[in-house]
């Protein structure tokens, strides 16, 4: 795709090793200091140092050799001194290769050259290069506060330049540079190795031999792959628009919202759910409540308004930016009285501040003189499907700010949400306050002008009694909005902020795909939709099946999040992992309660789990038909208790976070294991532990009995709780006997598991290596699924749920399933013949979206990477393009887990080890590039394929 170059009118530079190499002289300095002090250090250890301050680079320096203060103070001072002798040698001779070329080009061209270094020296540097007859502005080491990675070193060099940070770039040679110039919105030219600058937008090896156009061709060929961030809608067509809804959610893992429009459409489906707001509800027992509405922001243009579906709509585009996590909608409207517009409207959830939210509306008049008004407001009016949960409590009015105070019926938790508008570009502003009952609305009206740009800023902040005390949700709000008032920081620095806290995430989160743009997209779409709906500063929530994104599930939590989208976060986001483990931990009470009320012990995990951990499925829910149909997972799918043990043990695995597993995890592991220890039953006839009457990941078979799934896992489990306890006592036997006393972990108890770890019935047959799913399931009808084609139901629609149950037809895996979470105890050959049986028996385009996924690792284990690509696809685009028909419910949250997961454990073949990590890469053959990063104990190590595959970084 050929796009234009961003128009750059200044260049920035950073100084040490861009354009002279006091690099050098830095570390002859540190060198013969370090020499001095009898403390080893070499290039290597060089490289840690560069682009940072003195006192930190000092520290680095001393690696923990003890100094005080006042030796601290000398040694800095005796490094400078070193430094400064050393430059004072210093010639034009010393400018870089290539540096003089641009500089003079750049002149040439008329672009404004600025100097952004933290360098105390720079003016003397300067001097000694002969350099000043290009450089029209310098901000150095005395000019600014904050340091690099802090963006106000440029800011303020560009401030002096008279330029804008979206005209100029920086040019730097260090990872903070980048970040410092990423953070204040500049386009960044990183300089050296890519792993040390790979943030940048574009990357040289150094200045030798670069000119201006290969500059700017870099930066249009970036622009290109920006195109690989963005999801793009350039029609509006009503008839998805529920789909579209669900797709264009943004949030911040605090809340979501659904991307209906501002202006409001004919039956949207606008909702904003935030993590933990439950209320509850008939039925489903409690669901997340739909909040009232931030979005409203009414539009009229000389006294009509704007709205898709009047007027006529000259041209459509919305966007969502994946990278700075921003929905964009740009369209050309003409009123039915024939006014033309270009509207263009922006909004985020912050990143940086939770509680608040943003939407700029800009619009230019093309053929008139008139008036325009905007309305912004917060409507109270919003239900679940038609199910009211909220209470007006109060509201009322600032001049530009209005605020509603709201409480849900059942639950009575408390919302205060306050909104602001702002008019820039208008003429004759005129305000006025609506107060319409649950609805209040701020109104600005003014005069514009033809081709003159109106800016509007609504600003929203948002608090519930779930951050404070009830009765200051209001203030809060109110203060918040005060303090960007105040401080005034309104749309774009609030965006920047944002935009930067996006750039960290994504750091860590990214994965790149070179040769498959569709692929690439469509994998960045599932981590975003993943990162927003993970909670970020709350571990006693979690996410949802259906993420933030709509009422399927009803904001209820699966197994969905620990086996299919914890590993993501494990691995890339460990503090996010850990919060999604300790709502776990939180929701405990609730799980002994369920075994408790089931006749058991210890602690069984509700299948559907909300805020307290008690079990959250309906029993009976209406049928198409309006029958009532008896739903049984709630009450027998029990797998859900290993999957939670089997998400810690692997995040302490991948983390080595110690102090989790002993605080938290191990109670989780262990209690759950009580409650299978009384679960399984001895069959005396047998002389052997059965677990019976349960449904498996396989929901299309309920009240089955020894599903291997589940007895394998349990089994899995028990071991693992044994050898939890015996860390425990060896490392921490406080706490060991704390447990031990807590959870009555009796001798007698802990033979009792260890027998049923010995005579638990496991359908495995040893000559073969073929398992059987459950007793019996052999002998069930084999299906023609072939004359069922072409179909687009599942098959337990068109069979129905009886003879489903009665036929070999899998919704997703399950005996397949244990081959993925155990693959490191079971050999390729059993993997084959049990994929060669099942996978024919599944449904795949219907059944559950958990299951493609995880068939892609397993094809690409077994050596059959386009099968695999096949199954991926399947997966990466089950929410942008609808492929199951029910994205409107929401976005399939384990599905973009999953994805992640096909390509990491998959494609690159990520398997841990006891002593590290081994890749086994198997890419689709169109595929030139796959890489991401991980962590793991802490190190982060990045992998690139094909290729030189594996480097770690502190
Ligand atoms: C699947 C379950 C899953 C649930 C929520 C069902 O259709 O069979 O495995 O946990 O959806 O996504
Ligand atoms: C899912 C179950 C779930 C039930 C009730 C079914 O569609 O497959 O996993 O428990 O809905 O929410």
């Amino acid at each position: 795709m050929e796009t234009a170059s961003p128009t750059i009118a200044a260049f920035i530079f950073d100084l040490d090793g861009v354009l002279t190499d006091t690099a050098e002289y830095h570390y002859r300095g540190w060198k013969r200091l370090a020499d001095e002090l009898g403390i080893p250090f070499d290039r290597q250890r060089n490289e840690l140092l560069r682009g940072i301050p003195r006192r930190r680079s000092l520290e680095l320096l001393l690696d923990g050799h003890p100094a005080t203060e006042s030796q601290m103070q000398e040694w800095m001072e005796r490094k400078n001194r070193y430094y400064v002798e050393l430059i004072q040698q210093m010639t034009p001779a010393d400018v870089l290769p290539g540096a003089l070329d641009l500089l003079e080009e750049l002149r040439q061209a008329g672009i404004k050259i600025g100097i952004g270094s933290a360098s105390k020296n720079t003016h003397s540097v300067l001097d000694r290069l002969h350099l000043w007859d290009y450089v029209e502005a310098v901000s150095d080491g005395y000019s600014v506060q904050r340091q690099k990675p802090a963006p106000d070193l440029f800011l303020h060099c560009a401030q002096q330049l008279g330029i804008d940070p979206s005209q100029a770039i920086v040019v730097e040679d260090a990872a903070s540079g980048v970040e410092a110039a990423l953070a204040g919105g500049f386009w960044a030219m990183g300089l050296g190795p890519e792993e040390r600058v790979s943030a940048a937008h574009i990357v040289f090896p150094s200045l030798e031999g670069v000119h201006l156009h290969d500059i700017l061709s870099a930066l249009r060929n970036t622009q290109h792959a920006t195109c690989n961030w963005l999801i793009r809608e350039t029609e509006f067509d009503p008839e998805r628009l529920h789909h579209q809804e669900t797709v264009f959610t943004i949030g911040n893992g605090y809340l979501g919202t659904r991307g209906t429009f501002e202006e409001g459409y004919p039956g949207a489906r606008p909702a904003t759910l935030i993590h933990g707001v439950f209320d509850d509800a008939p039925i489903v027992h409690t669901e997340l409540a739909n909040a009232p509405d931030w979005l409203p922001f009414v539009l009229l243009v000389n006294g009509e308004r704007f709205g898709l579906d009047r007027g006529e709509v000259l041209d459509y585009e919305r966007t969502l930016d994946l990278r700075r996590g921003l929905l964009t909608r740009q369209v050309r409207w003409r009123s039915p009285a024939g006014h033309t517009v270009d509207i263009c409207i922006e909004r985020f959830a912050s990143l940086a501040d939770q509680h608040l939210l943003a939407i700029r509306y800009q619009v230019t008049p093309l053929d008139f003189d008139g008036w325009i008004e905007f309305r912004a407001g917060i409507n109270g009016h919003v239900d679940n499907d038609s199910w009211q949960h909220w209470d007006w409590v109060d509201q009322g009015n600032e001049i530009s700010t209005v605020w509603l105070h709201s409480r849900t019926r059942g639950s009575g938790l408390e919302l205060g949400q306050a909104a602001g508008l702002l008019i820039r570009g208008g003429r004759e502003v005129r305000r006025q306050v609506i107060d319409c009952h649950n609805n209040p609305t701020v109104v600005a009206k003014c005069r514009v002008e033809q081709d003159r740009t109106v800016i509007a800023e609504k600003l929203v902040t948002i608090f519930t009694s779930r951050d404070l005390e009830r009765d200051i949700v209001v203030d809060a709000a109110l203060n918040k909005w005060e303090q960007l008032f105040e401080t005034r920081s309104y749309y774009e620095k609030l965006r920047d902020a944002h935009e930067a806290a996006w750039a960290k995430v994504w750091a860590a989160s990214d994965v790149l795909i070179e040769g498959d743009d569709a692929a690439q997209r469509a994998v960045r779409y599932n981590l975003f939709q993943l990162l927003i709906a993970a909670p970020h500063h709350d571990d006693r929530v979690s996410i949802p099946g259906r993420t933030l994104s709509g009422f399927g599930y009803r904001g209820h939590v699966f197994w969905d999040t620990d086996i299919f989208m914890l590993p993501f976060f494990t691995f890339t986001q460990p503090k996010l992992a850990r919060n999604l483990l300790m709502y776990r931990y939180y929701t405990l009470p609730g799980a002994r309660r369920k075994a408790r009320s089931n006749g058991y012990e210890g602690a069984q995990y509700a299948w559907e789990s909300a805020l307290t951990g008690d079990e959250t499925t309906p029993r009976w829910v209406p049928g198409s038909t309006g029958d009532l149909i008896r739903i049984w997972t709630g009450d027998i799918q029990l797998h859900i208790s290993a999957d939670v043990a089997y998400a810690v043990w692997r995040y302490w695995q991948v983390s080595g976070d110690d102090e989790f597993m002993r605080d938290y995890g191990a109670e989780i592991i262990l209690d759950t294991a009580v409650f299978w220890g009384s679960r399984a039953e001895y069959n005396a006839e047998r002389d052997r532990y059965e677990i019976n009457d349960v449904i498996g990941p396989d929901e299309n078979h309920v009240h089955v009995n020894n599903n291997v799934f589940t007895n394998r896992m349990a089994q899995w489990h028990l071991e693992t709780a044994l050898e939890t306890l015996s860390w425990l006592r060896r490392e921490h036997p406080g706490k060991a006997a704390e447990l031990e006393e807590q959870l009555d972990l009796s001798p007698e108890r802990l033979a009792h598991w260890a027998n049923i770890i010995g005579c638990l019935y496991i359908l495995h047959d040893p000559e073969t290596g073929l398992m059987e799913q459950f007793e019996g399931f052999f002998e069930l009808e084999d299906l023609d699924w072939q004359a069922l084609e072409p179909r687009r139901r599942s098959i337990q629609s068109l069979l129905g749920i009886e003879r489903t149950n009665q036929v070999q037809a899998l919704k997703q895996p399950d005996v397949l399933m244990l081959l993925y979470l155990l693959g490191d105890q079971y050999d390729l050959e059993t993997k084959q013949v049990n994929w060669d049986y099942y996978q024919p028996r599944t449904d795949h385009t219907y059944g559950s979206s958990l299951s493609p996924a995880i068939h892609a690792v397993l094809a690409c284990e077994l050596d059959m990477a386009e099968l695999a690509y096949e199954h991926f696809m399947r997966a990466a685009l089950v929410d942008l393009e609808d492929v199951r028909g029910n994205t409107a419910d929401g976005v399939h949250g384990a599905s973009a887990g999953g994805v992640w997961q096909a390509l990491v454990f998959g494609f690159a073949g990520l398997r841990l080890t006891a002593d590290g990590y081994t890749l086994n890469p198997r890419l689709p053959t169109h595929w030139r590039r796959l890489a991401f990063s991980f962590q793991h104990h802490g190190l982060e190590v990045r992998v690139d394929l094909p290729g030189s595959s594996l480097t770690k970084r502190r």
